[in-house]
């Protein structure tokens, strides 16, 4: 049975005494999760230490790097490597989320060089697609997505594959409160599970979680994921407010 995965992607939010006191009031009402159940904090990295320090290995609870470098070491000022995260009990990364791409000019083969780095050192790529509102208004987002994942994931293994984690993020659904429906979800979602499977086979597409991104809230979050293709969500807005966050890791299948 594949993964059912809420990640909280706090952005370049909260300063140190914030982050630590929403971790702590999400950690509080925290459910029992099951075996196939996993909650993701995807938070800056000043303090990702300090989360898994808080988390103190509760089990399925993870924290996430929000980029890494394509490179483990070297002279890339400013930067921080997979292995580095790895070092502090970071293990999941999230690469190419739609802000990266836009503002950072990171390019499919630039993702592709980082979700290598990630998997080279045994670590999770929690990694993003979707596609701009022209490109949904045209009607071509399945092209769209496809190319996004033929260029940045296709050249894996499938032992590879197997442990990237995949998040749909409709660009026009992100920050604005226009969340995809959950047909349109479910819709994109079978056709990625479907481009998956033609290169490595239905078996292996099955297993691959696909998190739907945009707007997910308390409020939507059940009808979300109760879709059969739609595994979770990766959460901006409401994963920074404990009680709406709760609710959606309530709402984990
Ligand atoms: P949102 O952000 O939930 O605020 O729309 C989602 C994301 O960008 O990951």
């Amino acid at each position: 049975m594949r993964k059912q995965i809420a990640a909280a992607n706090w952005k370049m939010n909260l300063n140190q005494q914030e982050a630590k006191d929403l971790l702590t009031n999400i950690l509080d009402k925290l459910p029992k999760l099951t075996d196939n159940q996993q909650v993701v904090f995807s938070i800056p990295a000043i303090y990702l230490s300090n989360a898994v320090q808080q988390i103190g290995g509760i089990s399925n609870v993870f924290v996430a790097a929000q980029n890494c470098h394509q490179n483990s070491n070297g002279a890339f000022t400013g930067e921080i490597s997979a292995p580095m995260y790895s070092s502090v009990g970071v293990n999941h990364i999230v690469i190419g989320h739609s802000e990266r791409r836009e503002y950072f000019a990171e390019s499919d083969v630039l993702l592709a060089e980082k979700v290598n780095a990630v998997l080279a050192n045994n670590s999770t790529p929690i990694f993003c697609c979707g596609e701009p509102l022209a490109i949904r208004e045209a009607g071509t987002q399945n092209a769209f997505v496809e190319t996004q994942l033929i260029n940045s994931l296709f050249h894996l293994t499938p032992e590879q594959l197997l442990k990237v984690v995949i998040a749909y993020e409709p660009i026009w659904a992100i920050g604005t409160g226009k969340t995809a429906s959950s047909a349109q979800a479910q819709e994109i979602h079978a056709f990625i599970r479907s481009v998956l499977a033609t290169k490595y086979g239905a078996d292996i597409a099955d297993q691959i979680s696909i998190l739907y991104g945009g707007s997910v809230k308390a409020a939507n979050a059940v009808e979300l994921f109760s879709q059969p293709d739609v595994d979770g969500g990766l959460v901006g807005g409401a994963s920074l407010i404990a009680t709406e966050f709760t609710a959606i890791i309530n709402a984990l299948q």
